[in-house]
């Protein structure tokens, strides 16, 4: 998703902007871009690209492009293709001035219409330029105004949820960022000021840094930042000190996706050790922010999340029910807001973001939070929107995930979520510590089952089943209860990566009308389930696809021999608590389609038009 940077102060800008670009590369773009103003701060220059940061980087290396303030872009295409022209920075009219912008101008057709009016002309698309034009058309209009209040009488005109950083060619001592929705941060160097929309951009440069609150505006000079709210009052800000890690890139595997698929069971043990901790020091509830008296009177948890979380979180739900004997329902991020909404007593509303920045579930979140319900959120990005704005929080242990395709936060999720469930039982008086001693157990014996798997099947996958699997063009993916929401990540997973088509259904309801897919062209891939009246009924599904020549390929537990001998493809995974089934079989679920899709030559961590922080709605 785009990414805005922007610096300003003592030294050059490009190292930090095409450094904190790189940094942010893994949120997913398809273009970028650069401007600043020369040294002797008189001339606009810029640079765009499209396809990978690299592209730029050639482009700028044999003419030096470079100045004390500067700003850059990665754009994730929203409104119109990725070509140059649509690349960020925009300009105005006269390139007096450039703006590189995250979110969407939701009010760009009419205000493009009153721009054209007065005489502006487009060349691009994007609602980035409108919002060139109307900077320069709001600065043209005013006389001897402030800064700020210009800038009041442009955001009083935009709608939606943007963040932008925005350099003028007749102040070159101004770097201008303005945020509502969209997050936005400075960081403070020595006589230097960076921006970005991740504070990740700053590592190695700077701890101290500024939380931009929503709905405010930065006027950034080289020595100095004012900070106003969206009406022109000054605001006080408060420095932050934030360690943010960031790992330089460099492992022995040949891509981040699979180093993530294998670094999962030392991400759910380190989330279980420091749960395990957390709550024997009476952290947990605190950290939640729920009040421990309560947990016992808690009747509802509301999960919502969007795309793998979701997945995770229709996986929590049969934790919070069975082991919590606590309802929970879950929601898709993207819809909750435009659904009636009833309020509920005794519940705790939970957003699951690995990123803690999707857009879709932080306005669900602010939706919520605006009713004053008890919200937390579960992510694995501790300085993420999110966790600034839940009431309360709980941490992945699962290390920063770079890959646009989700795999070691999917099982960190499910991992915490099965700890949270026995936490929320001990209380509640259903389980005693015996048992939450049992769950750390089981967590560790599944987390050790889903590596076992990976090694046990990886040159199979290598050699044989992802060049033979590769040729097929179409999947369907079946599960049971727990089982299910798996199958559906599974889905997800392959058209994410290998972009085959994949569909998903409930093992139960093949009978209402998928069956008719099924030929020895369409491979059914089911997940086995460990209770024995579910895995019956699952053999009986397997049994109806046979009888119609249907080609299975099945991922069991070791010892479900009926299903193995029906199976044209078996994968055995260790038993291990049926609740914990999908957290053993992710792993293996997870190799399955990123060798088809490297079979295919797919820029697995990369995949085309997806992103990894998806900050539009
Ligand atoms: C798929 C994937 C996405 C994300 C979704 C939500 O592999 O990663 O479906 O799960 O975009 O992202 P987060 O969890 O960051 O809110």
């Amino acid at each position: 998703m785009s990414s805005v940077v922007g610096y300003i102060g003592k030294n050059y800008s490009w190292d930090f902007v095409v450094d904190a670009l790189a940094r942010l590369e893994y949120r997913g773009y398809d273009a970028a871009g650069f401007a600043c103003l020369d040294v002797a701060n008189k001339h606009l220059l810029y640079a765009k690209a499209v396809g990978p940061l690299q592209n730029l980087i050639d482009k700028v290396a044999d003419k030096i492009i470079d100045g004390h303030v500067g700003i850059g872009h990665t754009r994730w295409a929203t409104h119109g293709a990725s070509t140059e022209v649509n690349a960020h920075p925009q300009f105005d009219e006269h390139k007096r001035l450039a703006v590189v912008h995250n979110g969407i101008i939701e009010n760009h057709h009419s205000l493009r219409a009153q721009l054209k009016r007065e005489g502006h002309e487009f060349i691009s698309q994007t609602d980035t330029e409108v919002l060139a034009h109307y900077l320069e058309f709001a600065l043209g209009t005013t006389q001897n105004e402030k800064i700020s209040d210009l800038i009041v009488s442009v955001v009083e005109r935009l709608q939606g949820a943007y963040a932008f950083i925005a350099l003028l060619q007749e102040r070159p001592d101004l770097l201008i960022a303005v945020r509502k929705g969209s997050s936005l941060c400075i960081g403070i160097g020595e006589d230097e000021f960076f921006v970005a929309s991740d504070p990740i951009a700053f590592a190695g440069r700077t701890e101290k840094m500024i939380f931009m609150p929503d709905e405010s505006f930065a006027l950034i000079l080289p020595d100095e930042v004012f900070l106003y709210d969206f009406e022109g009052n000054r605001l006080m800000f408060s420095v932050e000190s934030v360690d943010v890690a960031w790992e330089e890139k460099g492992h022995d595997f040949e891509s981040d996706m699979l180093k993530e698929i294998y670094e999962q069971k030392q991400a759910l043990n380190a989330t279980a050790s420091f749960y395990k901790q957390l709550h024997q020091r009476d952290g947990l509830w605190r950290s939640l922010n729920y009040d421990r008296n309560k947990v016992k009177q808690l009747k509802h948890i509301n999960l919502f999340a969007c795309g793998t979380s979701w997945h995770a979180a229709r996986i929590g739900k049969f934790f919070f029910e069975l082991i919590a004997q606590t309802h929970a329902d879950v929601s898709l991020a993207s819809e909750l807001r435009y659904m009636p909404f009833f309020p509920q007593e005794n519940s705790l509303y939970v957003a699951l973001s690995q990123s803690g920045e999707t857009a879709d579930t932080l306005e669900a979140l602010r939706m919520i939070n605006g009713m004053k319900l008890p919200t937390a959120v579960i992510t694995n990005v501790a300085a993420s929107i999110m966790v600034r704005e839940a009431q309360g929080f709980l941490l992945l242990k699962a290390g920063p995930e770079r890959s646009v395709c989700s795999t070691k936060a999917f099982t960190s999720e499910i991992g915490l979520l099965y700890l949270l469930a026995h936490f929320i039982a001990l209380e509640k008086g259903l389980i005693d510590q015996a048992q939450l001693d049992k769950a750390y157990r089981n967590l560790f014996i599944a987390a050790q089952a889903l590596e076992s798997t990976l090694e046990r099947y990886r040159n199979d996958l290598m050699l044989s089943l992802a060049p033979k699997y590769a040729k097929y063009e179409k999947f369907l993916f079946i599960g049971r209860h727990i089982m299910y929401p798996l199958a559906l990540e599974s889905a997800l997973k392959l058209k994410e990566i290998s972009y085959l088509f994949a569909q998903c259904s409930p093992a139960g309801e093949l009978k209402h009308g998928a069956l008719a897919m099924i030929d020895e062209n369409v491979p059914v891939i089911i997940y086995s389930h460990l209770d024995p009246l579910i895995y019956k009924k699952l053999v009986a599904n397997a049994q109806e696809i046979k009888a119609r020549n249907g080609h299975l390929i099945i991922f069991g537990f070791n010892g479900q021999e009926e299903l193995k001998e029906m199976a044209d493809c078996f994968f055995a995974v260790p038993q291990v608590d049926p609740l914990l089934g999908p957290l053993a079989m992710s792993g293996l679920m997870q190799s399955f389609v990123y060798y088809i899709a490297k079979e295919l030559g797919r820029p697995v961590d990369r995949p085309r038009n997806v992103a990894k922080t998806i900050t539009v709605e």
